[in-house]
């Protein structure tokens, strides 16, 4: 068994100033989700320089209706999964509803947790000038922040739904503002969840550091995609803003079928999977 130890110990470990840095190199960024062992293992392998453990590992995995009912709890164990494959990549997490709302101090306590227990190096929370002060706050205390602008999913009982932002000239302004905030925050990099494309390059254009889009056009220095979308394993989910590069939820439940069947008519298991 190989164990617990580090993937491939002559890959450079990546860090929060080497992804600022990319910007400037001119180097597209790449970065995918995970809530488990095994995927951010996979992802490592496959040299994505970025492992988002996201809270929509609350829609995804915990079956929640929206990303408000994720718990620090949720975030620190599926975070903790996913940093004992040693990546090379860079692991943020996500600071889940609720738990950077309230103030500066509740922030740097629950990134603290996120770190501590569970294996962050980088913390993302959603938001923009209005939640610069925990950014600051956070990062003053030692811990990398990534801003999320746009749509943001954890504010969906006060917006109502899920829209694309960006589209109006006062949206745009009002994204260059936060973007602004958060930059002089201390933010080394920001998400842009489903801004319209035009913004989002013009934002990519004016920021100083990175953005990674989702839905949000070809123009950001990076992109994201939430990782079971990229899979097809929700085949019954169909988010315009990803590309399937694989059907893996009717692989999936071929393979049960095709293990049942033979399990019912008794052909499993067979000589080579009867142990003496
Ligand atoms: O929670 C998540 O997976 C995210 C991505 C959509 C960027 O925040």
């Amino acid at each position: 068994m190989e164990g617990n130890v580090a993937l491939n110990p002559t890959r450079k470990k990546i860090t929060a100033p080497a992804i600022r840095a990319a910007k400037a190199a001119g180097r597209r960024l790449v970065a995918l989700t995970a809530a488990d062992f095994i995927t951010a293992r996979l992802l490592d392998e496959a040299g994505i320089e970025i492992i988002l453990v996201g809270d929509s590992l609350g829609t995804t995995y915990l079956g929640h209706e929206s990303t408000v009912f994720v718990r620090m709890a949720d975030m620190i164990h599926h975070a903790a999964a996913v940093a004992r494959t040693k990546p090379s990549a860079l692991v943020v997490v996500d600071l889940p509803f609720g738990a950077y709302q309230e103030s500066p101090a509740q922030a740097v306590r629950n990134a603290t947790r996120l770190v501590r227990a569970g294996g962050a190096e980088a913390v993302k929370l959603e938001g923009g000038a209005e939640y610069a002060d925990r950014v600051r706050a956070i990062v003053e205390a030692g811990i990398p922040v990534m801003a999320h602008l746009g749509l943001l999913p954890q504010s969906v009982l006060r917006e109502g739904g899920y829209k694309i932002r960006g589209r109006t000239s006062e949206e745009a302004v009002r994204l260059e503002a936060d973007l602004r905030a958060v930059e002089e925050a201390g933010a080394f990099a920001v998400v842009l969840e489903y801004v319209a494309s035009a913004t989002a390059r013009r934002l990519t254009e004016r920021a100083v550091i990175p953005t990674i889009g989702i839905g949000s056009g070809p123009g950001c220095d990076g992109q994201v995609l939430v990782t079971s979308d990229l899979l097809g394993l929700q085949a019954w989910l169909a988010p315009r803003a990803a590309r399937r590069y694989a059907e893996l939820g009717a692989t999936m439940r071929k393979a049960f079928a095709r293990f049942a069947a033979d399990v019912r008519r008794g052909k499993f298991p067979g000589r080579k999977e009867t142990l003496a």
